[in-house]
């Protein structure tokens, strides 16, 4: 047969459950990713929802590990090596059972673009499974809500793909609908900018080591952005669609010039533009760590494209909320894009083995 037959090196892998962190959160964005937030029945109290995080720290484990979780109506879709990682996050009514609310994780006000639809937003508990292979996704999610049924219902699902490998199989930054390189000007993994700005180290102590993470549904027009010229595109948002290089520099990484002037003496990166607004320089150095998920919603023949926005912050009222303000009232996207989901979770630090999930909050 040759060498053409031969199996290619296996590039799959496994990812630890355990860790100090809840180890989806500071990995790359997953392939195949779905959201599920779900609401608690009503007469479920702390202890209840000890014994669902309990039975659900197993069931992350199992799934991260390829195994079946105890009582899997499916076993055989139990697999290694997807590269699966479980997040599990409260949503601010939580905090009214147990105490210990981490400081600003209250719902995000209304922004004047948003047209916000309850079957997009809120919610008690988060659960939201990545991994290589949408079977894998789809598998976790079924065995995890199954196992929340005495205690919470879903109240919405959202399903997203990213795909952050290039062409020659290294890792590149990703792109969303509109085909803009997004996540670029995000702080590095592994980097104190990124630890100062994702893991919560004052407030309550159960918290220390976690994060909030607010998940807007955005849908964007892609019927009216693909009448624009290409450069009109491109001043939207101040980078170029080629490379993601802000439209003062030539590779994606290059810092942004933000005082630089055309020959007709205008800004190069407009006033108004995505990159500018949602720049650190131009928010007193505030950070967040964003995600995107593309998604898209088919209606018969018609179909919704848009974001599935995540952004992780240790405070979602000192960080996010200033930054989402400031582009409600001035950002070019706005006219193209629209906020139709909008829900914000507490995501507990890790566990080690022998431990489960928000043990300190709920043991
Ligand atoms: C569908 C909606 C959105 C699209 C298409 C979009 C797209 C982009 C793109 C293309 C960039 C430049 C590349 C990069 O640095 O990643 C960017 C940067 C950024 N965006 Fe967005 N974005 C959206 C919504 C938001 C929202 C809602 C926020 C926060 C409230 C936000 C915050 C940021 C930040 C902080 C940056 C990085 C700025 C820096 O360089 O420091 N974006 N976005």
């Amino acid at each position: 047969m040759g060498t053409d037959s031969a199996p290619e090196a296996p590039v799959r892998r496994s990812i630890s459950p355990y860790g100090e962190h809840q180890p989806g959160i500071a990995g790359p964005t997953p392939k195949h990713a779905e959201l599920v937030a779900l609401k608690l029945r009503s007469g479920v109290d702390k202890a209840g929802l000890g014994r669902l995080m309990r039975l659900w720290s197993g069931d992350v484990v199992a799934l991260a590990e390829g195994r079946p979780a105890p009582g899997d109506t499916a076993p055989e879709l139990a697999v290694a090596n997807v590269a699966l990682t479980t997040t599990i996050g409260f949503g601010p009514r939580v905090f009214q059972l147990t105490g210990h609310k981490p400081p600003g994780l209250d719902d995000l006000p209304v922004m004047k673009h948003d047209r916000l639809d309850p079957a997009w937003s809120g919610g008690d508990l988060l659960v939201m499974v990545g991994a290589d292979d949408a079977v894998s996704v789809v598998h976790a999610v079924r065995r995890l809500v199954a196992d929340a049924k005495p205690f919470a219902s879903p109240l919405w699902r959202q399903t997203g793909f990213w795909n952050s490998t290039g062409a020659d199989g290294r890792p590149v930054t990703g792109r969303n609908l509109f085909g803009q390189v997004d996540g670029t000007g995000n702080p590095a993994v592994g980097t104190p900018e990124l630890d100062r700005t994702v893991w919560s180290s004052d407030g309550p102590d159960w918290f220390h080591g976690g994060t909030t993470l607010v998940v807007r549904r955005i849908r964007m027009n892609l019927d009216t952005w693909d009448e624009l010229t290409r450069s009109e595109q491109e001043r939207a948002v101040g980078r170029k669609l080629s490379t993601g290089a802000p439209l003062t520099g030539t590779a994606e990484h290059d810092e942004l010039d933000l005082q630089a002037r055309d020959a007709d003496g205008r800004l190069v990166i407009a006033e108004n533009s995505h990159a500018r607004l949602s720049h650190h320089s131009e928010n007193d150095g505030r950070r967040i760590f964003r995600k995107g998920l593309n998604y898209v919603q088919d209606n018969g023949p018609t179909r919704e494209s848009g974001l599935i926005f995540l952004s992780h912050q240790a405070d979602v009222a000192g960080q996010f909320l200033p930054l989402l303000a400031r582009l409600d009232a001035a950002d070019a996207l706005n006219e193209w894009t629209t906020t139709i989901g909008s829900a914000v979770f507490a995501l507990p630090p890790g566990f080690q083995p022998g431990s489960w999930l928000a043990h300190k909050l709920l043991g």
